[in-house]
């Protein structure tokens, strides 16, 4: 396994050193090649992504990724430049976000519902593409345009790669979320495409939601989810609110999937690079060692997979939630975890 590794910055490299441990524990041997991109390099290069990097990281079968970000560097500079730029050039049109309550853990809601779900959200199109400008800028009767880009060709590969995977979990139900009531032209293609492809999964069962009735439903009944297939914006919201409810930052992770194998898919925790508390040794690995779970999951590494996932679950179980936990030990638990489960 040749892996690409972007650990970044802030609690970034801190977190991709345990997810590291245990990879290594799970799966020995993977070769692993370090990219210094992030704010540290824009400071001292001005280089956000160069072309030789891009080259290079599209010779390697996954890329894991820790964070980017500092407040040091201007919004938008990094997300643009780095981490949007990636998903377009690698084509990464699944944006993988399982969400699950884990034994132990306590989530903000009362009572404890079963949450078990995964959020299949765009990734290459919407309102993230970057079409719209500026007109009259800095006028009282400046114009700003962000359209969102809807091809019947990317809805329906991500809605594909969402039946996929509703119909290899138990409850086979999936839900397409939108607002196709104002949004109408992309929202009918949305449900169209989604009642084409359901034709092919009939054990698939599908219902729709609105994105506002979505949130209310995320927070009041969260166990009816089970595969969630949504737009750009409508997914990157929707995944907050799911790891929100589901533990918090510390444990989401992500994949960032091109579906058709020609470019190295993408892992990272969802989180950011937390400059409030880089540098304590406090940050939460988890969602590194899950973002690791996923990457073996996506090449086939399915046992390895599992064993991860199963060591987060004891750990959390098991954890102490009322004392800070600290990076390094937490990832060594997890490390001799797996491999007590092997
Ligand atoms: P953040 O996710 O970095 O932090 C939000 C809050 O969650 C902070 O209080 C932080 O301490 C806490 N937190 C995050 N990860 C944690 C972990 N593993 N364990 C324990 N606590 C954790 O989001 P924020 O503060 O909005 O952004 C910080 C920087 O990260 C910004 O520069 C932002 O642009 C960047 N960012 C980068 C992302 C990426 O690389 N994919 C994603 C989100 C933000
Ligand atoms: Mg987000």
């Amino acid at each position: 396994m040749r892996l690409a590794v972007i650990p970044g910055d802030g609690i970034g490299p801190e977190v991709i050193e345990e997810a590291l441990k245990v990879l290594e524990e799970v799966a020995p041997g993977a070769e692993t090649t370090t990219y210094d991109l992030g704010a540290a390099r824009w400071h001292s290069t001005g280089e956000l992504l160069p072309e030789s990097v891009l080259t290079e990281l599209q010779q390697h079968d996954a890329i894991l990724l820790g964070a980017v970000g500092d407040p040091s560097v201007p919004s938008g500079i990094l997300e643009r430049g780095l981490l949007l730029r990636l998903r377009f050039e690698l084509d990464h049109h699944v944006n993988l976000r399982p969400a699950r309550l884990y034994p132990g853990v306590r989530g903000p809601l009362s009572g404890n519902a079963e949450i078990d779900m995964v959020v299949v959200r765009e990734g290459t199109e919407g309102p993230y593409v970057g079409t719209g400008g500026l007109l009259r800028k800095d006028t009282p009767h400046e114009i700003a345009t962000e359209v969102s880009v809807n091809t019947a060709f990317g809805v329906e590969r991500v809605v594909r790669d969402a039946f996929f995977r509703a119909e290899r979990r138990p409850r086979k139900h999936l839900t397409l979320v939108h607002k196709t009531n104002v949004l109408t032209f992309s929202g009918r293609l949305w449900s169209r495409l989604v009642e084409e492809v359901s034709l092919e999964h009939p054990d698939v069962s599908v219902s729709y939601l609105h994105i506002d009735a979505a949130t209310i439903h995320m927070v009041t009944d969260p166990g009816r989810f089970d595969v969630i297939v949504t737009d750009n914006l409508f997914g990157d919201i929707l995944t907050d609110l799911a790891a929100a409810i589901t533990g918090g930052i510390g444990l989401a992770a992500s994949g960032n999937l091109d579906g058709s194998r020609k470019n190295p898919s993408m892992f990272e925790p969802v989180h950011g690079s937390a400059p409030d508390i880089a540098g304590q040794g406090i940050a939460d690995p988890t969602a590194a060692v899950l973002s690791v779970a996923l990457l073996l999951d996506h090449l086939g590494n399915v046992e390895e997979a599992r064993r991860i996932e199963a060591a987060v679950a004891f750990d959390l179980a098991t954890r102490d939630h009322s004392a800070t936990g600290h990076t390094r030990s937490i990832g060594d638990r997890l490390a001799a975890l797996v491999s007590s489960h092997a």
